[in-house]
């Protein structure tokens, strides 16, 4: 049985990706700060590579090498770029982007000694689009489908696929406190009436993309940014 990681499966997008690969029958741990209560792994930040390898450990012990990893951690941030610390911005990078690289590092050597591997990117639609008083979010998001198309090329004479997802409008607990901020431009009900497909994206939406990239009949697809968005970017 495979074992696959996913990050920030504590909560959203993340969770139901984690609840989607388990109902599929694969091993599944999260690694989160705030993680479900398995006792798989401790919580986890991604930014923390120490404590990534201690978790990834704690998850190799109870579950053998992990195959597939997601990575689902995110945080956004919202404030007008004149207004932008250097902080902040360097926060919203270090989750985004470089939680992405300690993680893919952290798994690679199992997916390769295995001569297979399944990677899959969440980063934003909003890097298709732009996005005001995000910057910082996506520059990092635009720079994880930057590296799931490096890493595809470089990865793919071993076995290993690596894809990204870009979610567009999801029901989530960051969607609901962008709304209550008053940062996404109106209600998840205004914006339903200019999503295509009208209606609001679910994670189950983000997790069924997933599980078909994880999939062994997903082998010849890599490289790919597959938005899932209900027709808001094209
Ligand atoms: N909801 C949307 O509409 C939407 C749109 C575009 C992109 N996304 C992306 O989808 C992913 C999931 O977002 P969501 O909407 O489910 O948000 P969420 O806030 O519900 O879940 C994010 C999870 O990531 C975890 N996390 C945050 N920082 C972490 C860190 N440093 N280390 C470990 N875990 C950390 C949180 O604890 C939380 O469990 C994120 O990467 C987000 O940027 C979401």
């Amino acid at each position: 049985m495979r074992t696959a990681v996913v990050t920030g499966g504590g909560s959203g997008i993340g969770l139901a990706i984690a609840e989607r690969l388990s109902k599929d029958g694969y091993q599944v741990a999260a690694l989160d700060l705030n993680p479900p209560d398995t006792g798989l792994a401790p919580a986890t930040d991604v930014c923390d590579r120490a404590q990534v390898d201690a978790a990834l450990a704690a998850v190799r012990d109870r579950l053998g090498p992990v195959t597939i990893l997601v990575n689902a951690a995110g945080t956004d941030g919202f404030r007008r770029f004149t207004d932008l610390t250097f902080a902040a911005w360097q926060r919203v990078i270090d989750v985004n982007l470089n939680g992405v690289f300690h993680c893919v590092q952290a798994t690679l050597p199992d997916m390769l000694d295995a001569g297979w591997g399944r990677i899959v990117n969440i980063s934003s639609s909003s890097a298709q689009s732009g996005q005001p008083f995000m910057t910082h979010y996506v520059a990092a998001k635009s720079a994880v489908n930057g590296l799931t198309k490096a890493l595809a090329l470089e990865l793919g004479p071993h076995g290993v696929t690596v894809n990204a997802v870009p979610p567009g409008f999801i029901d989530t607990p960051m969607l609901r406190r962008a709304e209550e901020r008053d940062q996404i431009g109106g209600t998840i009900e205004k914006h339903i009436q200019r999503t295509p497909v009208r209606r609001v994206g679910r994670p189950e939406d983000i997790a069924a993309a997933c599980a078909f990239l994880v999939s062994e009949e997903a082998g010849y697809i890599t490289g790919q940014i597959l938005g899932v968005n209900g027709g808001r970017n094209t």
